[in-house]
């Protein structure tokens, strides 16, 4: 059986084939395109912009995956789409095209979760874990820590008050005047940069629970950028460069402290040993080699556990995990249904239905 997904949430249109066979899923294969470039000039994503490009792009990409997968449309016996949440234009544009061509092709349907895409991408690879697991989903829209004890079994087990910590890497990014998405550039700038010379909060990082809040370190770095970077502070340009990069340095810090210790104390409580870290901030190196050394070598009289990563390329927004969260569900029971009527839900808490 050979399904169809197509994600269009936010700025990154992407549709993929998997393929449901007897030796388990197979990614046939996939196309993407990022709309990084047409959002910079105006630092976020505009969504109105967002909805008309994945309007220009599904069917070129609908085609390219075609070519790679090695398949022709009547092949498809499947189409999944990314329901929520997300940007209510942009969900609707992948929706429709999606019910459409089902419709076309006389083809069920299946909407999908955007956050259960990136939770069981992880899965996607070769040596994938087994569940149950502990989640780490850091996109950013969303920071949370879910107990995953199969598909469509989902336990919030804490998760972000206010800004997503990809939302605290751009807000910061962006104080800095790295342009967007800040994420990225902030932590190359970090690698760089002297980790003593700034320290800012670590918010909640003792409230014995596994809530996050990040809107705080927004307000200390604009601070901190005023009182260091201020045009009045007349540094050269190499000082400047080097206080950048030890402020870039002093976020990220900030930001994977909280990260690690909350998904570590997960781990420990929930008494599940494997840990899997989806969402485009899951691409951190910083946060990969902290949380694997706090996992694996969790010091004396502490159990090691392992920790998963999807691949990067599947780390941020795509059409494979879409693909392949439906295929999931599908080999788990669950019937597409018939297409023609539907509706997006931008707002979607991933435990309810
Ligand atoms: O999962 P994703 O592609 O989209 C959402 O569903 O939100 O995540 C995008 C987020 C952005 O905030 C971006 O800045 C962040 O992931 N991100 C990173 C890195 N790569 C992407 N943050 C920190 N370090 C990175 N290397
Ligand atoms: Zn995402």
């Amino acid at each position: 059986m050979k399904i169809l997904g197509i994600e269009s949430s936010c700025d990154e249109t992407g549709l993929a084939i998997c393929q449901i066979a007897t030796g388990g899923i197979r990614l046939l294969g996939h196309a993407l395109h990022s709309q990084v470039a047409m959002h910079e000039a105006y630092g976020g994503v505009v969504p109105e912009l967002a909805s008309r490009d994945h309007m220009r792009r599904l069917l070129p990409l609908l085609r390219q995956t075609l070519t790679t997968a090695n398949c022709a449309l009547g092949d498809i016996d499947a189409i999944a789409y990314t329901q929520g949440p997300g940007l209510a234009g942009a969900l609707l544009a992948g929706a429709a095209f999606g019910e459409a061509l089902a419709c076309a092709l006389g083809k069920p349907v299946l909407p999908i979760h955007h956050l259960e895409g990136h939770l069981l991408s992880p899965l996607l690879v070769a040596d994938a874990p087994e569940f149950p697991f502990v989640a780490l989903l850091v996109s950013g829209g969303h920071t949370q820590l879910m107990a995953v004890r199969g598909v469509g079994d989902y336990q919030l087990l804490g998760e972000t008050l206010d800004d997503a910590a990809g939302e605290a890497f751009d807000k910061s990014a962006k104080l800095l005047g790295l342009g967007y998405p800040g994420g990225p550039a902030l932590s190359k700038l970090a690698a760089d940069g002297d980790g003593c010379r700034f320290h800012l909060p670590r918010p909640l990082l003792a409230s014995g629970d596994f809530n996050f809040s990040f809107s705080g370190l927004k307000t200390a770095v604009a601070l901190l950028v005023k009182k260091e970077l201020a045009p009045e502070t007349h540094l050269d340009e190499n000082e400047r460069l080097q206080k950048k990069a030890a402020v870039a340095a002093a976020v990220e810090d900030a930001i994977v402290d909280v990260l690690v210790a909350k998904a570590a104390a997960a781990l420990r409580v929930s008494g599940l040993r494997r840990l899997v870290v989806a969402g485009g901030v899951g691409a951190n190196h910083k946060l990969r080699a902290r949380l694997t050394a706090a996992v694996e070598n969790p010091g004396k009289g502490r159990t090691p556990g392992r920790v998963y990563f999807p691949d990067l390329a599947f780390c941020t927004d795509n059409g494979a995990m879409i693909a392949f969260a439906a295929a999931m569900r599908i080999a788990a029971g669950d019937s597409p249904r018939p297409a023609g009527i539907f509706a997006v839900r931008p707002r979607w808490p991933l435990d309810q239905r």
